[in-house]
């Protein structure tokens, strides 16, 4: 049996500005957005609380689906780098950047190189960061997808882009041959209609069909701020699709309060040789008092 948690969207880390030239651009709005309603919907303090949580569960691994920041500025991700390692040294976490790490245009070395350990490939140098990321751990291939890219005002769409697409599926099918646990980690859902088009994955279409062709075990976003269970056609049988909610969130409407995913998976071989997943499910979510986080239903069968 090996488990592991799935967190999202921290926004964790209040804007710290280093000089207003860093708000002539998105960030002027998006800073205006956190000054006005954010900060009081996202707090550390809730994050503090899923993280001593999470280690009384003591998961053998932690994935992050994207957004550590709000407005993606050098000083936030310096603040983010703390809470990764606050959930756990690099080996033991895998993160991906959301749309709020990608605000503006910027090289990805000033974006998030404080994070390339805890997102780049086994094997490879920090320095070398490209996506998507390969991580083997137990039975499970982490295969991280980056779709954040800065987009205009009031947009908070993303695109996985062709190279990128042609890479995951030649990854896909490697892993698929070595019989391991694929699971796909992608900021944006990648199920049509889940976000409305100005919040949506663009190449959603072209994603889906990498996954009928090429196939995986599972895949993982965030965006939505919401716990969300679907699926989409595989090669063979569907693949489960899960959405989890913000980790900061105070639950500012129905559903949207904490919580963090627990995912077990265990290797099965089947008489015919054949080996399957059986993929379960549990939820954690922060209570209404903020007194920690507890069970929330039941254990759900994801295959
Ligand atoms: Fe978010």
């Amino acid at each position: 049996m090996f488990s592991f948690a799935h967190v999202s969207d921290l926004h964790a880390t209040p804007p710290q500005l280093r000089g207003p030239m860093e708000l002539l651009n998105k960030r002027g709005l998006g800073w205006l957005s956190w000054q006005l309603r954010r900060r009081r919907i996202h707090r550390p303090e809730i994050v503090e609380c899923l993280i001593e949580d999470l280690h009384a569960q003591r998961p053998d691994h932690v994935v992050l689906t994207g957004d550590l920041t709000q407005i993606g500025l050098a000083s936030e991700v310096e603040a983010a780098r703390i809470w990764l390692e606050r959930l756990g040294p690099a080996a033991h976490v895998t993160a991906i950047p959301g749309n709020h790490d990608a605000y503006v245009s910027a090289p990805w070395q000033e974006r998030w190189e404080p994070w390339a350990d805890y997102m780049v490939s086994d094997g490879v140098e920090p320095t070398s960061l490209s996506f998507p990321s390969v991580r083997r751990r137990g039975p499970v291939a982490l295969v991280g997808v980056s779709s954040a890219l800065p987009t205009g005002p009031l947009r908070a769409s993303g695109c996985v882009g062709t190279p990128q697409l042609q890479r995951l599926e030649t990854q896909l099918v490697e892993l698929g041959r070595a019989r391991v646990c694929r699971v796909v980690l992608i900021h944006h859902p990648p199920v049509a209609g889940v976000a409305s088009p100005r919040r949506a994955l663009d190449d959603a279409e072209a994603l889906q069909a990498v996954l009928v062709r090429a196939g995986a075990e599972l895949v993982l976003h965030g965006h939505t701020h919401r716990s969300l269970v679907g699926e989409l056609p595989g090669p063979q049988r569907p693949i489960p699709v899960v959405g989890v909610c913000s980790a900061s969130e105070v639950g500012s409407k129905p559903g949207k309060r904490s919580q963090y995913h627990l995912i077990e998976v265990e290797e099965r071989v089947t008489a015919k040789g054949d080996i399957h997943f059986s993929l379960a499910l549990r939820s954690r979510a922060y209570r209404p008092d903020g007194s920690g986080f507890d069970p929330l239903g039941e254990v759900h069968a994801l295959s």
